[in-house]
């Protein structure tokens, strides 16, 4: 893949209710003040019939073998990779809330083996950099709505915490490790710098997968 001037690929993850949402759409917000094309996006996309087929699993109306509907969130990421190849060429800079790492670390947080979770990610489009807001799951439980959907319990929480921590020793070499317990606009100031930055850099790279 060759590219000319294109946009970044971020990614935030995180377990649930980490903040990702809000350190989404600031980081848009200020890319955007500063004139530069940016597309948010988000995973599970829900609108597809696929993305539908997930918002029931997750909001418990539906129940699926794990390795169906861990496949079923890889095929999600594959139904927008073309979009998303096309958008980051014609450089717009993307801001995507999850992807590929939160398929591994869920499922494997049930008890699969990391290879095989991993194995439908290969290929995708790699990001640039991934904002990993890590803070212990007890000080996300509080948080508004938590307990609402299918992942939502302290205890597996604390599973899916243990695998984003490996992905992110894994991975150090684009992965950020970011303390969510701070105040929301001390988070924004530390990602939107390294983001600033970074999407000057990546603007005559090619882009990269996932191997
Ligand atoms: P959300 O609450 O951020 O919308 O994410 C929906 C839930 O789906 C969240 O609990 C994480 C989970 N998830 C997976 O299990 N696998 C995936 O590939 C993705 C993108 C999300």
């Amino acid at each position: 893949m060759s590219a000319g001037r294109r946009g970044a690929f971020f990614v935030f993850e995180g377990c649930d209710r980490s903040g990702k949402t809000t350190q989404s759409r600031l980081l848009a917000e200020f890319f955007k003040s500063k004139g530069i094309p940016t597309l948010s996006m988000i995973f599970p996309e829900r609108e597809s019939s696929i993305g539908q087929v997930i918002n029931s699993y997750l909001t418990n109306s539906k129940d699926l073998p794990d390795e169906v509907i861990h496949l079923m969130f890889a095929a999600n990421r594959w139904e927008y990779m073309n979009k998303i190849q096309k958008e980051l060429l014609a450089g717009t800079t993307l801001i995507v809330d999850r992807y590929s790492y939160s398929g591994v670390a869920y499922t494997v947080a049930k008890g699969l083996d990391y290879d095989w979770c991993y194995a439908p990610e290969r290929g995708l489009i790699k990001p640039d950099a991934v904002f990993y807001l890590n803070t212990a799951p007890d000080n996300l439980s509080s948080r508004g709505k938590y307990g609402e959907e299918r992942y939502e319990k302290l205890e597996f929480q604390h599973k899916v915490a243990e695998v984003y921590n490996r992905i992110c020793e894994r991975e150090s070499s684009y992965w950020h490790e970011i303390d969510a317990s701070q105040p929301v606009a001390e988070l924004h100031t530390r990602i939107s710098g390294i983001a600033e930055k970074l999407q000057q850099q990546v603007k005559g790279k090619p882009l990269d997968k996932l191997k």
